[in-house]
């Protein structure tokens, strides 16, 4: 496994995009086994290039850019046991030396949810994702599900700006009592942890109700946040059109389910992404439906 530190580093890449297509895994870091089910979504599709960084300009100012845990000898240990041909872990001076200048603005799918509750923030994933998709050209990129309005408004960036990237997306891997992997869980003491567990019951509740016919999005609303009272403060509970992220009349379709909440000072999210043919509910996915 490389290690790619600076810009001329990525020589190495071109050897791996010889022989057919080269699949990307951006992170931050922190690695849990989730990303690490990317990583080995990724390996059915070629060789796979993991990047780590902790990328400033998603962050508001009272976010926890400062505190976000940097942990790399430890990422590249766990990822030293998969099959990765190379982790690229720029430093701040090589993404953003010149300044932050021009940057990519998102587009509708970003109205609402994080969009609304962190302003700025995909303006920052959407800057950094295609600059990494310049600096390392791959022909995949694979996204987790988990953040299902930023493979959305990812998705719609690649498309509107005929970007040469296919991208797919990755199920959400869940602690055994369902909470979402997330690096920051380790945030949570053990009440606080426990008290976490309202996100997944919040979803689950929604999905009933929908599997009881119920298709008022208002309804699902309102389950879903009342499931929510155990956290500090509810920043959300949505349900959504995918992968517009329209606001339905009734629901129908491919339908997101997402919430957010603040439990302590830490700001948790998690979804459901759900088919919805007749009576039949099933788990749905989020990206490949629109090409360039
Ligand atoms: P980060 O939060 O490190 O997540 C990296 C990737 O792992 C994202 O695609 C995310 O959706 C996915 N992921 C996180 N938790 C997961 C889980 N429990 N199961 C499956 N996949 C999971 O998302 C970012 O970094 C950044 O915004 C980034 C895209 C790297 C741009 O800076």
């Amino acid at each position: 496994m490389e290690v790619l530190r600076d810009k001329a580093d990525l020589e190495f890449l071109l050897d791996l995009k010889r022989d057919g297509p080269m699949v990307l895994v951006p992170t931050m870091g922190a690695l849990h086994e989730g990303h690490l089910s990317l990583v080995e979504l990724g390996n059915g599709l070629g060789p796979v290039v993991v990047s780590i960084f902790v990328n400033p300009t998603q962050f508001g100012p009272n976010e926890d850019f400062e505190s976000y845990p940097r942990v790399l000898e430890n990422d590249l240990d766990l990822l030293g046991s998969l099959d990765v041909a190379a982790v690229f872990a720029p430093d701040v001076s090589l993404m953003y030396g010149d300044g932050v200048g021009v940057k990519v603005h998102p587009g509708s799918r970003s109205t609402g949810l994080c969009g609304e509750d962190r302003p700025g923030h995909f303006a920052g994933v959407l800057t950094v994702v295609a600059k990494l998709f310049g600096l390392i050209q791959p022909d995949i990129a694979i996204f987790g599900r988990k953040d299902a309005q930023q493979c959305l408004v990812i998705d719609q960036m690649v498309h509107d700006l005929a970007m040469p990237v296919s991208l797919v997306d990755g199920p959400t891997l869940r602690e055994p009592d369902g909470l979402a992997m997330s690096s920051r869980n380790r945030y949570l003491d053990q009440e606080q942890r426990d008290r976490a567990g309202c996100l997944v019951k919040s979803l689950r509740a929604g999905r009933t109700l929908l599997e009881q016919g119920e298709r008022n999005p208002a309804v699902l609303k309102a389950i879903m946040e009342k499931e929510l009272a155990p956290a500090d403060e509810i920043l959300y509970a949505e349900v959504r059109r995918v992968p517009d992220m329209e606001i339905f009349p009734s629901v129908s379709g491919r339908v997101l389910l997402a919430v957010s909440a603040r439990v302590g000072v830490t700001r948790l999210i998690d979804n459901f992404v759900l088919e919805i043919n007749g009576d039949e509910i099933r788990e749905g996915f989020l990206l490949g439906t629109v090409s360039c």
